[in-house]
Order: structure tokens, then C-alpha cells, then sequence
């Protein structure tokens, strides 16, 4: 969870040993949220970095992900921290940053 002032204001949600259909073991980032009014300043950014520094505590090397394939704001930032797009299925664009 992010708190901004006493406020919660986004938060992650992520599971450290993801059985995909396509991938074996993974740490999967499931859920990313940040309050509109307070989007833009780092709290995802911040909430995707503390989650990675998690999932590769727990020994995770791939680290996936589900997005929507006109979420061009979430690609974008998730693309500026090393993810890379593995496959399509329907609007759902699967990515991986490889730990
Ligand atoms: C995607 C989301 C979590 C990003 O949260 P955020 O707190 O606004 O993101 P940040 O402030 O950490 O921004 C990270 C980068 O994206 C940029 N950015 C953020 N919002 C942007 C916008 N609306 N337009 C352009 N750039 C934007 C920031 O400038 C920053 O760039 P930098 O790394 O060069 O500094 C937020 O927009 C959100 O909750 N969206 C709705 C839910 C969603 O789509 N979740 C992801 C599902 S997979």
C-alpha cells in the first residue's frame, strides 16, 4: 500500500510463485492502482520498484505481468523499468522483465 499523508492512495499486489499457463515458476504482479488524484508523482513507479525488490528476495528471475493492450501509460512505464512484451491474447499483452 501507498500512504500519502495518513491517506492510502495506490497499491500493488503481487504473488511470489505464479504458475502461468505459458511460463513455470514466476512472481506475478497482479493488481497496480494508483488514486487519481494523486497519480504522477513516482507512487507507482515506487510501488513497482518495492514489489520487484520482493518478488527477487523470493528468488524470482522472471517477473510477469498482464495489461491492457491500449494501456499505453502503464506500458510505457512498465516498458522504462525493463519489461518487454512476450505475447497477445485477446486485449491482453503479456510482459516479463527477466530479474
Ligand atoms: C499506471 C499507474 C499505476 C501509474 O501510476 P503513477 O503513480 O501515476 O505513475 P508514476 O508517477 O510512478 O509515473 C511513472 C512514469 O510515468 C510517467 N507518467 C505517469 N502518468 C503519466 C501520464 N498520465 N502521462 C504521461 N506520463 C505519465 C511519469 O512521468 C513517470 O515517468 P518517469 O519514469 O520518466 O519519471 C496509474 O496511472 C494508474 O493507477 N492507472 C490506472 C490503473 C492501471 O492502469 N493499472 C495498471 C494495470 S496493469
Amino acid at each position: 500500500m501507498a500512504e500519502w499523508g495518513g491517506k492510502t492512495v495506490g497499491f500493488i499486489a503481487v504473488h511470489s510463485r505464479w504458475y502461468d499457463w505459458q511460463e513455470d515458476l514466476v512472481g506475478e504482479i497482479h493488481e497496480l492502482a494508483v488514486d487519481k488524484g494523486y497519480q504522477k508523482k513516482d507512487i507507482g513507479k515506487t510501488l513497482i520498484e518495492k514489489a520487484l525488490d520482493y518478488l527477487k528476495s523470493r528468488g524470482r528471475k522472471r517477473i510477469t505481468l498482464w495489461v491492457g493492450e491500449r494501456n499505453d501509460r502503464a506500458i510505457k512505464i512498465y516498458e522504462r523499468m525493463g519489461f518487454i512484451k512476450l505475447y497477445q491474447w485477446g486485449i491482453w499483452v503479456r510482459m516479463i522483465l527477466y530479474a
